[in-house]
């Protein structure tokens, strides 16, 4: 049956435009995953590939083939896959046409990653498929421990699969996070990645670029004159970006004990936030355009000397305390973790931006685990009106507007500004409006891992981090890291789980006057208001 489009629909379907032209084609290509047995391969590449042939967006060929140690055929592989789809798949059930037509194109090479052979196996693997293209063109996703993904391009090259010069077809990498553990880590991983690749054939994952309400930040701001217009130190007095978890670190404490809060989501998805909120317009929608003003932008994030990170930067530990009602043990008490570690588990900072638009307007930065909700959002808060007509019924307090940008859960945006109450006295008082991506566009939002996977497969850099990005972040995650090396956690900084955070979190913004705003919650109790301690 066919549907008539309503005249506004039709309206709408002719305003949608591509912002960055026609997405590039999607040749035929082999996809090889090393780490093929892992959990990131299980939870999120196979069902993302699952999605995006499902959703008809793979090329008209190709082929995936995992390598792992593990013994296993072809068809043990994908019967595994095959449990994993039911259990993690974003559309339940599976769909047996797709999957049939899917698990076909699915192989399994096993091997160490430290033996040529396994190269040798592979080359071979990938040389049997009657297609040129998918021969010549081939995408290594390096889903394995971070160490290995030198020697895995170092025998890449040794082994033919892997060169500067690919010939007709294309050769890509596609990095996990983390991408090392420090500045001087990263810069030795970029410049042995480089020596077999060059920069355009790397793709640095940040999952979090791949997630639609993060794309959406720069659609926001630039394709609408009432708002960017105001995203200026003159209008926006400062930026609240929560990023928090409910969850505790759980069966993670090995790999946490090596991360904490800092490197796990400040390096990374905070900074990357924080560029798209704070960069300036990009010439054009390319990707080194974008990534252009990204790097700008984080080369004008103040250096936070250690007298600095005393007094803008607050770190705290989770302490046995109730998240809805259950009591969670304290981070020592976790499996794998120190009885005396010094951890960080949580984060808050205050960044100042150097430049022209943003000289002196605070940027508040905060993360952690056991926090009360699990959301992220950024709050753009602006300045308040003169107070001078409603000062007699409100006080200081009338309600500064804010913007905020709800990331996840019930992704949207939500404008706070202040209204009159009805009736006959002149009371004024904050209300909302929300817009909210699923009533708007459906529930259809597609995994963070299927956009960057096709994009990859694409060849599109723009939601990957460029090699001098992700030292840029380093750089200022270094600076925090080296002032909190050695010196344990006081009494002030640890915090109960299902509380928001160390005391002194508060006190950072106290001493502008300002106080953090509980996250927005659509459906839920919380009401945007400064958060009260009991
Ligand atoms: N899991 C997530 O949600 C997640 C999220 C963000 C980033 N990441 C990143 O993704 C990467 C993979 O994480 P993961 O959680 O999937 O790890 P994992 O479950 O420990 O899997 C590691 C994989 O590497 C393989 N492997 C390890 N040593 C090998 C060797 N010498 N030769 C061949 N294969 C080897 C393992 O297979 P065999 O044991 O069979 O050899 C396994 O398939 C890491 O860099 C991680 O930081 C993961």
């Amino acid at each position: 049956m066919v549907l008539r489009m309503n005249q506004a629909q039709q309206l709408d379907e002719l305003m949608i435009c591509r912002l960055n032209g026609e997405r590039k084609a999607v040749e035929p290509c082999t996809i090889a995953i090393f780490g093929a047995s892992g959990d990131l391969t299980a939870r999120k590449l196979i069902p993302a590939l699952y999605h995006l042939q499902k959703e008809k967006q793979m090329p008209t060929e190709y082929r995936i083939i995992g390598v792992a140690r593990r013994e296993k055929t072809d068809a043990s592989w994908r019967e595994e896959l095959r449990g994993a789809l039911d259990e993690f798949s974003r559309t339940k059930p599976v769909d047996e046409v797709e999957w049939k037509e899917f698990s076909q194109r699915v192989f399994y090479c096993r091997g160490d990653l430290a033996d040529a052979a396994t190269y040798a196996n592979l080359a071979q693997t990938m040389a049997n498929s009657s297609d040129p293209a998918v021969r010549g063109n081939s995408l290594f996703y390096l889903a394995t421990s971070p160490s290995q993904f030198a020697e895995v391009a170092k025998r890449l090259n040794a082994a033919g699969l892997l060169s500067k010069d690919p010939g007709p077809g294309w050769q890509r990498l596609v990095v996990e996070k983390p991408f090392g553990h420090d500045l001087e880590s990263a810069r030795a991983l970029n410049r042995e990645l480089t020596h077999y690749a060059r920069e355009q054939q790397i793709f640095r994952i940040d999952h979090y670029l791949g997630k639609e309400t993060v794309q959406n930040i720069l659609m926001f701001r630039f394709s609408n004159a009432i708002f960017e217009r105001l995203w200026n130190r003159e209008s926006i007095d400062h930026v609240q970006l929560t990023v928090s978890e409910k969850l505790g670190v759980g069966q993670r404490g090995g790999y946490y004990e090596e991360a904490g809060a800092l490197r796990d989501m400040v390096q990374n998805h905070l900074l990357q936030v924080l560029a798209l909120v704070a960069m300036e317009p990009p010439v054009s929608l390319e990707a080194e355009s974008i990534r252009d003003e990204k790097v700008k932008l984080l080369k004008s994030i103040r250096p936070l000397q250690s007298g600095d990170v005393v007094r803008q930067v607050v770190r705290g530990q989770y302490f046995a305390g109730n998240v809805d009602g259950q009591t969670r043990p304290g981070y020592r008490q976790e499996a794998k973790v120190r009885a005396d570690s010094n951890v960080e588990t949580y984060v808050a900072l205050e960044l100042f931006i150097d430049n022209w638009r943003w000289s002196g307007v605070p940027f508040y930065l905060r993360t952690g685990k056991n926090l009360p909700i699990s959301t992220s959002e950024v709050r753009i808060q602006f300045r308040p009106t003169p107070n001078v007509l409603f000062a007699a019924q409100c006080g200081p307090k009338l309600d500064p507007n804010a913007l905020v940008l709800r990331l996840q859960p019930d992704e949207g945006i939500s404008l706070r500004f202040n209204g009159k109450v009805p009736g006959t006295s002149e009371q004024v008082r904050p209300v909302r409006m929300h817009f909210s991506y699923d009533a708007e566009f459906g529930a259809y939002t597609p995994e963070a891992y299927e956009r960057l996977l096709l994009e990859a497969i694409a060849g599109d850099a723009t939601l990957f981090i460029r090699r001098d990005e992700v030292e840029a972040a380093w750089q200022i995650a270094d600076g925090i890291q080296k002032a909190w090396d050695g010196k344990p956690l006081s009494n002030r900084e640890f915090y109960a789980a299902g509380t928001w955070g160390p005391v002194a979190a508060d006190d950072l913004l106290a001493r502008e006057g300002h106080a953090w705003r509980e996250p927005v919650v659509v459906n839920g109790e919380n009401k945007g208001l400064a958060v009260k301690r009991t």
